[in-house]
């Protein structure tokens, strides 16, 4: 990056910028990431000059010239940035003039750099969600794609950490799947907000020219115009609701990211991960660490610290634009970076989750899983559930100090802790027979869990 000093603003000053300050006020070095977001918004902002014959249609016609070779240059990496000239927006700007001359002059005609920033960063948010979105979409196939292969797969559902009832993987699986679409949901949902316009509004109070907001907003793609334009430049409101809802997609990832680590822990062993999302330890030869869950679940930290710092930064400014807001793009384009990357992780390694149906089956036998069941057959042979639920409880520590499962417990033992048990206890008792039971809608059942799988991919393949 150089220092060049042309500065766009130097006609009230009478002496240069303090070097310091020059590079404490710049921006460039994170805000170039919205270059191309800044180029499409001059485009359409240079057409509607053109064709409001605010400046001559020639003069348009050269500035969209110059403005597409610039995209050219920075595509190519021949772009040279420089601080002195502050922001992406001047930069770009001061490299029109260089390469068409003064015509280029008239590129910031009834426009500020106020709500062109703001402009930039709701089309710059607007590609990412849509990518996100897409992510999304592929991590959420991925899920399906396993759920479908483990629809009979049964492991322990837990409570506190604790063996509570069966259930099967898939359905477990489904429990993400579910976060996931509410996810999706949230950003379709920013997504409107984002998709607001606010060029025109110039620096705080909009523009002496009969400009066109709709067309400008309709060779943007935005499908409304910003009603105030004191609002339109000053709030982040639209970064922040991204935050959050990123921030609570993260969330739902760093629970995955723990149930991963913990299912492959030897402890658990309920599933593997591929040796290829896994690392090694430098001293003990016999790890394989899980390195992808674990920083997944860490870098949900940076995303919740994006959604702190942009609601503090936002706290308590006056309308309209102030400086502060420049501090919004590195926490943002941060949060978008990982959000993505994580999502980009998860989606290439959750289809290649070893289950271990044996593990799961087993720990789920080993820990009474189904004592409910037996709690809710002695029910339905007419005992109020209280009375059951200590009946069983009873019969539960009778299997520990005899260190067996409740399914192999004699009949006669079972009889004596409740007359009502007869020998068809032993199907309520069985692992299949427990799942098989939750058959409503929402419960564990396989054939329960095959249906839900089923509408999630029809409605994931109407919503491509
Ligand atoms: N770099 C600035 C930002 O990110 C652009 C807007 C500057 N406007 C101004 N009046 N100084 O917010």
């Amino acid at each position: 990056m150089t220092s060049r000093n042309e500065k766009l603003w130097d006609g009230r000053f009478s002496e240069t910028t303090d070097a310091f300050v020059e590079a404490f006020t710049a921006s460039v070095g994170f805000d170039f990431e919205l270059a191309s977001f800044d180029i499409q918004g001059s485009i359409a902002h240079a057409t509607m000059l053109g064709r409001c014959n605010i400046i001559p249609k020639d003069t348009a016609a050269a500035i969209i010239n110059g403005l597409t070779a610039i995209q050219e240059d920075i595509d190519a990496g021949e772009f040279k940035w420089s601080v002195g000239l502050e922001d992406v927006h001047m930069n770009i700007e001061a490299a029109l003039t260089e390469k068409i001359g003064d015509l280029g002059k008239a590129l910031h005609t009834g426009r500020s750099r106020n709500d062109q920033v703001a402009t930039d960063v709701r089309l710059y948010l607007r590609h990412h969600i849509d990518q996100i979105l897409e992510q999304i979409k592929i991590l959420q196939r991925g899920l399906l794609q396993l759920a479908s292969a483990h629809t009979d797969t049964i492991m322990p559902g837990f409570t506190h950490l604790q063996v509570a009832q069966p259930v099967v993987f898939a359905h477990h699986l489904m429990a993400w799947f579910a976060m996931l679409r509410r996810d999706s949901e949230r950003l379709v949902d920013c997504r409107r907000r984002v998709n607001v316009l606010p060029l025109g509004s110039a620096a705080l109070a909009g523009t002496s020219f009969p400009i066109d907001r709709e067309l400008v907003a309709s060779l943007l793609s935005f499908d409304e115009v910003s009603e105030n334009s004191l609002d339109a430049v000053s709030d982040r409101d639209f970064a922040i609701e991204f935050t959050s809802a990123a921030s609570l997609l993260m969330m739902h990832l760093s629970r995955w990211s723990e149930e991963l680590i913990l299912w492959a822990s030897p402890q658990y062993g309920f599933i593997e991960l591929p040796d290829r999302f896994c690392t090694g330890s430098s001293i003990m030869p016999q790890k394989k660490n899980p390195d992808v869950p674990e920083l997944v679940r860490g870098k949900s930290a940076r995303v919740f610290g994006s959604l702190i710092t942009l609601l503090t930064l936002m706290k308590s400014q006056p309308l309209a634009y102030n400086k502060d807001n420049q501090e919004d793009k590195e926490p943002l384009i941060d949060s978008i970076k990982t959000v993505s990357d994580c999502l980009r992780a998860f989606g290439d390694m959750l289809p290649n989750v070893i289950p271990k149906p044996e593990a799961m089956r087993e720990a789920a036998a080993r820990g009474f899983a189904t004592a409910t069941d037996l709690a809710d057959y002695l029910v339905r042979k007419g005992i109020p559930f209280r009375d059951a639920h200590h009946v069983v409880g009873q019969l539960v520590a009778t299997a520990v100090q005899q260190n067996v499962d409740l399914s192999e417990l004699p009949i006669e033992t079972l009889q004596l802790a409740s007359a009502s048990i007869s020998e068809d206890v032993y199907q309520v008792l069985t692992l299949e027979g427990s799942v098989a039971a939750r058959a409503h809608y929402g419960g564990t059942a396989p054939k329960t869990v095959r249906a839900a799988i089923a509408q999630a991919k029809r409605q994931l393949d109407e919503s491509d």
